[in-house]
């Protein structure tokens, strides 16, 4: 459960209130096809709250919503009681997103990646940025790395990067869009910790998006799961572990059937 009204600065230890996001009778089509149907969930400030569900059913289109980078066919998101699009939203309330690919800058050194945001915002000079970064860095075990190309960097410490830039940013609200993909179990569980430690030291409010099952499991607070578009599912870690809907346990523990027609060209 969420475990604090404020958010702790990572770098001055200056408390800000806690940002919730509020996602009311939400839908959304391109064209003819309707990706999101009516879904309303909230994510209470300070808690973990994990959004799981197949390809394509529409997880990374409602994260848009709330970073303002999508706009409802009906139903509305709301960042600290104020509408995802206000511009005064953003400038208000300070989020980082996460992106699955990383999206770092292949030219820019790690350091550079992260001083980035700062210097474009003039947070402070280049001493105090430097402090941050560095900072930074050191909370994602990243201080060897400063000097380095992301092209020179494993998928996990590119991962790890993108988390320690958004860091920087000094976020109320963390999304991350599929944080442990294409990682290794090792790797999947560090970065679980990473994102609960940030939970728990600094009290960001986080969203995360993903099909990790042990992720979801392990550090949230709610889970919500989505299916063509619909929400089916809210509710705590504990009451996953024994799902009572057939639909969300076919989706949590599928049952790989070998008979199937499907495997048949593989036997020899
Ligand atoms: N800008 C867009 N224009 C048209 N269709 C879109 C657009 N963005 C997403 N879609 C469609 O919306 C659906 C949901 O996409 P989304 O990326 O949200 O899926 P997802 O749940 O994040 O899947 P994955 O787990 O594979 O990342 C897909 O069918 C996708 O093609
Ligand atoms: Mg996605």
């Amino acid at each position: 459960m969420p475990c604090s009204s404020h958010t702790r600065n990572p770098f001055t230890a200056i408390e800000t209130p806690a940002v919730g996001v509020t996602v009311e009778n939400l839908s959304k089509s391109f064209g003819d096809h309707v990706v999101l149907h009516d879904v309303s969930f909230s994510v209470e400030p300070g808690e973990i709250f994990v959004l799981m569900g197949p390809s394509g059913t529409g997880k990374s289109v409602l994260l848009k919503h709330i970073v303002g980078l999508e706009a409802p066919s009906s139903g509305r998101v709301l960042v600290n009681g104020h509408d995802a699009l206000a511009k005064e939203t953003r400038e208000q309330v300070r989020m980082a997103m996460v992106f699955q690919s990383g999206a770092l800058f292949n030219s820019l050194t790690v350091y550079d990646n992260l001083a980035l945001y700062p210097r474009e915002h003039r947070v402070s000079n280049e001493a105090g940025i430097r402090e941050k970064v560095m900072h930074a860095l050191q909370i994602l075990s990243l201080e060897d790395t400063a000097q380095k190309f992301p092209s020179e960097l494993s998928g996990g410490m590119k991962k790890r990067v993108a988390i320690a830039r958004a860091l920087v940013m000094e976020p109320q609200l963390m999304l991350y869009d599929e944080p442990t993909s294409e990682l290794d179990p090792v790797m999947s569980a560090t970065i679980s910790e990473i994102i609960a430690s940030l939970k728990d030291e600094y009290h960001v409010t986080t969203l995360v998006v993903s099909h990790d099952r042990d992720l979801a499991l392990n550090i949230a607070d709610r889970v919500g799961i989505m299916m063509d578009g619909r929400l089916i599912f809210l509710g705590t870690p504990a009451e996953l572990r024994e799902p009572k809907d057939a639909q969300v346990a076919g989706f949590l523990y599928p049952k790989i059937d070998l008979k199937h027609p499907r495997f048949k060209k593989l036997e020899t």
